[in-house]
């Protein structure tokens, strides 16, 4: 089965990269808003994959993303993203790790980065019960992965067939 490659991003840099790139030929390549919807059909897609993008979002911003990738998911596709592993959380002082614990989400501005990036583009942790319970509100067959040794951890999801009610 041939795959193709359908890719978005906000990143002018990004997108020059990957079109010009040798090993993605055929590969189509569209800028999009840093808000929802994405100039996709529902149900377009079989698996989507996120890799290091919601390690920056808000909760808005996430919850936005989140119910968008859902409409563009065929039923039954699959959602791939990443997260931060605990590893990376040596960052967080007391109350940022104490907010982990209690909330399972903790969204990080830096001064340094103030007017170079928008406040919804941080760095942003979750905890594992945190995004298991957060995508159980759009998908279903939700698997955490600790990456050993890593940075990011993996998160897959799926659509909910048509027909399935989640509660
Ligand atoms: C840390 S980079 C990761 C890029 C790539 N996935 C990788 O692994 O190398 C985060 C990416 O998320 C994209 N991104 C984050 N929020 C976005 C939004 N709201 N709309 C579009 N792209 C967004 C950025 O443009 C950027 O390309």
């Amino acid at each position: 089965m041939a795959a193709v490659l359908w890719s978005s991003t906000a990143s002018t840099l990004m997108r020059r990269l990957c079109v010009g790139h040798r090993h993605l030929p055929g590969g189509h390549f569209l800028p999009c808003a840093p808000t929802p919807p994405l100039p996709y059909p529902a149900a377009h897609f079989d698996v989507i994959y996120c890799l290091s993008v919601f390690t920056h979002l808000d909760e808005r911003m996430q919850d936005a993303w989140l119910a968008e990738l859902d409409r563009i998911l065929e039923p039954g596709g699959v959602l791939l993203l990443t997260v931060y592993s605990e590893a990376a959380t040596g960052v967080l002082g007391a109350d940022g790790q104490e907010m982990l614990r209690d909330f399972g989400f903790v969204h990080k501005r830096s001064s340094k980065l103030r007017g170079l990036l928008p406040d919804w583009y941080q760095t942003t942790f979750h905890s594992r019960e945190y995004m298991v319970r957060r995508l159980s509100q759009w998908f279903s067959g939700i698997q955490y992965f600790a990456v050993p040794g890593g940075e990011q951890n993996v998160v897959t999801a799926r659509k909910v067939p048509a027909g399935v009610l989640l509660l």
